[in-house]
C-alpha cells in the first residue's frame, strides 16, 4: 500500500452503558476493568500501536475520567516509585501514558455504536480509518490489524473481521451474507444483517470488533435510522456499503476469516473466562493459578 493511503487513525468507542456489569460500571467504564492486572483497554490500545496505528481516538461518554487518566502521566505515583527505585512498576505506570498520540471525542449519550462511531468524524477527516472496539482483545501477535490492511490494499473499499460461530451464538453478532473471492481467507460482503434469528441467519459468519472503514461511512451514519434496540447500528450503515446503495467511489465490503483467539470481555462470562486464562498464562503466577484451578474443579 502506498503510505498516501496508510491507516494511521484506531477509533476506539467506550461510551457504552457497560449494563452487564452494573454496579461496577456505576463509576468507571467496563474498557477499564482488569484482566488481571491491566484494564481490558490497554491491551486493544496495545494491539492498534502494534499495527502502525499511531493515533487514536477515544469514543467516550460518562464516567470517562478513569480512562483518561490512565493514558495520562501520574507525577505522583512516579515520584513515589522513582524514590522507591521501583523501576518495573514506575514502567508500568508510564508506559500507557506513551503508547500513542491519544485524543479524545465525547459521544452526548449512549445512542449506539454507528452514533459513537459518527461523533469520530471531525477527528477522522477524509482517511480510512480501523475501529477496534474496546471490550474484545484480539492479541496481537495474531495480527488481524496488518492482515485487513493487507485486504484493503488489494480491494480498496473497507474491511471487517468475520469469525464463524455456532448458529446458537449468531443473534448476538452482525452476520455477513458474502461472495468467495481467488483467497480462501477473504469473501466479498454483500449484505448485513444485526443480531439475526439463527434461522433467518445469511451464514455463520459472525463480525468481529474490527473494522476498516471508508471515511464514506460517516455521510451514512449522519443518515441511519435506530435500528435493532433502538440505537444507531454501524452495521446498518456498513449494510448500505456492502449492497452497493452508496457511491461507487467507497468501494465494496470484504471480509477477511478469522479463526484465531479472541476475547469478548463485555459480557460476564467472558469477562471471567478472560481473567481466568490470562493469569493461567502469566510466567509469575500462571503455574499457582493452573495448581489452585485443578483442586477446586476436583472439589467441585
Ligand atoms: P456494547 O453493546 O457491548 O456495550 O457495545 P454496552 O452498551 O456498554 O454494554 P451493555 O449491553 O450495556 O452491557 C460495544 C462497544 O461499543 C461501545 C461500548 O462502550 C463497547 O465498547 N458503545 C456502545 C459506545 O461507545 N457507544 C454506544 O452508544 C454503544
Amino acid at each position: 500500500m502506498s503510505s498516501a493511503c496508510r491507516v494511521r487513525k484506531a477509533v476506539l468507542p467506550v461510551a457504552g452503558m457497560g449494563t452487564r456489569f452494573l454496579p461496577a460500571t456505576k463509576a468507571t467504564p467496563k474498557e477499564m476493568l482488569p484482566i488481571v492486572d491491566k484494564p481490558v483497554i490497554q491491551y486493544v490500545v496495545e494491539e492498534a500501536v502494534a499495527a502502525g496505528l499511531d493515533d487514536v481516538l477515544f469514543v467516550t461518554g460518562r464516567a470517562k475520567r478513569a480512562l483518561e487518566d490512565h493514558f495520562d502521566y501520574n507525577g505522583e505515583l512516579e515520584n513515589m516509585l522513582e524514590a522507591r527505585n521501583d523501576l518495573e512498576k514506575l514502567s508500568a505506570v508510564r508506559g500507557p501514558a506513551q503508547l500513542a498520540q491519544i485524543h479524545y471525542a465525547r459521544q452526548g449519550s449512549p445512542s449506539g455504536l454507528g452514533h459513537a462511531v459518527l461523533c469520530a468524524k471531525a477527528h477522522v477527516g477524509d482517511e480510512t480509518f480501523a475501529v477496534l472496539l474496546g471490550d474484545e482483545i484480539i492479541p496481537s501477535e495474531n495480527q488481524v490489524l496488518d492482515k485487513m490492511f493487507k485486504v484493503l490494499a488489494k480491494h480498496g473499499g473497507s474491511v471487517l473481521l468475520l469469525k464463524r460461530v455456532p448458529s446458537d451464538e449468531l443473534s448476538r453478532y452482525g452476520v455477513a451474507s458474502v461472495k468467495p473471492t481467488d483467497d480462501e481467507n477473504v469473501v466479498e460482503v454483500i449484505d448485513l444483517v444485526e443480531k439475526p434469528d439463527p434461522a433467518q441467519a445469511p451464514s455463520d459468519l459472525a463480525v468481529l470488533g474490527r473494522y476498516v472503514l471508508n471515511p464514506a461511512i460517516f455521510e451514512i451514519l449522519e443518515t441511519t435510522k435506530p435500528g435493532k434496540g433502538g440505537e444507531i447500528q454501524l452495521t446498518d450503515a456498513i449494510q448500505v456499503l456492502a449492497r452497493g446503495e452508496f457511491n461507487a467511489s467507497a468501494g465494496k465490503v470484504h471480509g477477511l476469516i478469522y479463526d484465531g483467539e479472541r476475547f469478548d470481555t463485555g459480557e460476564i462470562l467472558g469477562y471471567i473466562t478472560t481473567v481466568i486464562e490470562f493469569a493461567t498464562r502469566r510466567a509469575d503466577i500462571g503455574s499457582d493459578v493452573k495448581a489452585w484451578l485443578q483442586k477446586f474443579v476436583q472439589g467441585l
